[in-house]
């Protein structure tokens, strides 16, 4: 199987190569042919600048190098002492906030995208953007320099209900940056406040009201893509997603929206592999890191996270779907006040694994329970018992130190699988001030594994049976899916 995906990964490269010459070529000609069209574009351009008023951002000698390049730098020629900036306010942006600047952050993409080492940039100013989709191939070190701030649209109903899923989509896009001092607002308040039961209301009066909400920032089936320095805030739903990807390094951002908004992970991978999450403070109404199936080789590290729900795997394997997850590594990590830490998720009846995870150094305050694993997985008052569950294993909780509010530990694992190699190592948990449980032991349901002092509370020794489980000799097949 690896080598399948190996192997249909670099038929894709081939693809994706094949596509772009041949767009290129069709660029080269089109460029050509329009060069005129063009340099009157650009003409246009520079009389707007003279005019000085309706654009307060109007200084282009400020900029390095203000004009974009009309014609595509040929692939070979690469000029890396100049990095040519596409000023999103050359391209008609007026940066007031208010006023529709889509059209203006398209011609920027669609001119930059042409060029090698090429900067979009969104200086500082408030841009108003509908919902976009920027989309690749383009030429190798595109980065998207966000120093002022892209806006929503603030009203549920001015967003296309064609474009629920996301506010701005990129694309097949591959080796490239955003980055900056900027944010991305979803301005996602008028969505909250359409709770459950609201929705559905509003829902069957009215056909204009959408059946989902979007996410600020996603990057679909996408490589070697980097996402620095900038704030995500108030996303209607997700902050920053990324699906069908690989080779992701997301660090020193900031994602926050308030706790009371429902929903609103802060990032959410899905069938993406390759990842490392660093140096990022996260605090929303959802998960602060939510991995779901097909993800393998994420290392998450030096986070601080809250409020929210914590660092979820899933859940996974709802309506008995297949989910494989491998290769996790949650480390130094501060969780604050948030409603779980380190949790593993699985609907029951679901196929697949979850293995080789590693929770390690999580400090935790006023977290209501620090480690979790739940097979039970229910996101309604009670859900129908089924057999099968998404097999669990090899699963290390080291170093969780902190005071929990309400369980230091829920181990629910399936009734048909149990979850093994489940090792419990220097866990050493308190309950806060503020506790409010009942059950200070906590729960611990048909888990093998090993536990090693210090373990605070004591009783959470047995919380992992002797042995490896296997002894049942339950079929583990199914998890064969996965490898
Ligand atoms: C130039 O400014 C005037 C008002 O001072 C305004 O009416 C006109 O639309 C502006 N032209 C452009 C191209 O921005
Ligand atoms: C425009 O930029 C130039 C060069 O940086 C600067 O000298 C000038 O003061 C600026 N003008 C305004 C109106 O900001
Ligand atoms: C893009 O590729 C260049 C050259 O291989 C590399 O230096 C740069 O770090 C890459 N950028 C990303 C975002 O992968
Ligand atoms: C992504 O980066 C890796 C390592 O730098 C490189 O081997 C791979 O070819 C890149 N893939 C793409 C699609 O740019
Ligand atoms: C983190 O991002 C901020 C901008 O949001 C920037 O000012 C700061 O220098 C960055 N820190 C590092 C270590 O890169
Ligand atoms: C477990 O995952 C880590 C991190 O991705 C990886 O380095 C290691 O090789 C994996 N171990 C096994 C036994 O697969
Ligand atoms: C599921 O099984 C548990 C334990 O056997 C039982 O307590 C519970 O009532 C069952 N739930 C349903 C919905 O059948
Ligand atoms: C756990 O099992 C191993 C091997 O089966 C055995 O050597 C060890 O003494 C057992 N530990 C406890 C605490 O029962």
């Amino acid at each position: 199987m690896k080598k399948n995906y190996r192997h249909s990964s670099f038929v894709f490269l081939l693809i994706l190569l094949l596509i772009f010459s041949t767009a290129f070529s069709i660029v080269s000609v089109e460029a050509r042919k329009h060069h005129t069209r063009k340099s009157e574009i650009q003409h246009k351009h520079r009389k707007r600048q003279k005019n000085g008023s309706g654009n307060k951002a109007t200084n282009y000698s400020n900029s390095p190098s203000p004009a974009p390049s009309p014609t595509p730098t040929p692939s070979h020629g690469f000029y890396p002492t100049q990095s040519p900036i596409f000023d999103i306010l050359s391209f008609g942006a007026k940066g007031d906030g208010v006023s529709d600047d889509t059209k203006a952050l398209e011609a920027a993409w669609e001119a930059a995208c042409k060029v090698q080492g090429a900067t979009l940039k969104i200086p500082e100013f408030q841009f108003l953007i509908n919902p976009l989709t920027l989309q690749g191939p383009c030429m190798p070190n595109f980065v998207f320099q966000v120093d002022g701030i892209l806006l929503a649209p603030p009203k549920v109903g001015s967003w296309p209900k064609s474009s629920l899923f996301q506010w701005l989509n990129f694309k097949w896009i591959h080796n490239f940056t955003i980055q900056g001092t900027g944010s991305l607002d979803g301005q996602g308040f008028n969505w909250w406040k359409l709770s459950q039961i609201d929705y559905f209301k509003v829902m069957k009066q009215s056909k204009s009201i959408p059946d989902m909400k979007p996410t600020v920032l996603r990057f679909y089936s996408s490589f070697n893509v980097t996402v620095r320095d900038i704030k995500i805030i108030n996303s209607p739903q997700c902050h920053l997603k990324f699906d069908n990807s690989k080779g992701v390094k997301i660090n020193n951002v900031t994602i926050s929206a308030p706790e009371s908004s429902p929903n609103t992970d802060g990032i959410h991978l899905q069938n993406t592999q390759d990842v490392e999450i660093h140096h990022s403070n996260i605090g929303t109404g959802d998960d602060c890191v939510s991995i779901q199936t097909g993800c393998s080789n994420i290392h998450v590290h030096h986070m601080n996270c809250g409020p929210g729900h914590g660092i979820s795997l899933g859940g996974l394997g709802k309506d008995k779907s297949v989910a494989c997850v491998s290769d996790i590594i949650v480390d130094n990590i501060i969780l604050e006040s948030t409603m779980y830490g380190a949790r593993i998720k699985t609907w029951q009846g679901g196929i697949g694994s979850v293995k080789n995870i590693s929770f390690s150094n999580i400090q935790v305050s006023d977290v209501r329970v620090p480690i979790m694993i739940d097979q039970y997985y229910c996101d309604k008052y009670v859900c129908k018992n089924q057999t099968g569950a998404v097999a669990i294993s090899n699963v290390k909780f080291n170093q969780i130190i902190g005071t929990y509010t309400a369980s230091p530990i829920h181990l629910a694992c399936s009734n048909s699988i149990p979850c093994t190699d489940v090792d419990l190592i220097d866990i050493q948990l308190k309950p806060s001030r503020n506790y409010r449980g009942i059950n200070q032991m906590g729960l611990c349901w048909n888990s093998y594994g090993k536990s090693q002092a210090p373990l605070l509370p004591s009783s959470i020794d047995y919380c992992v049976r002797n042995g490896s489980g296997f002894v049942r000799g339950i079929s583990r097949s199914h998890e064969h899916v996965c490898s």
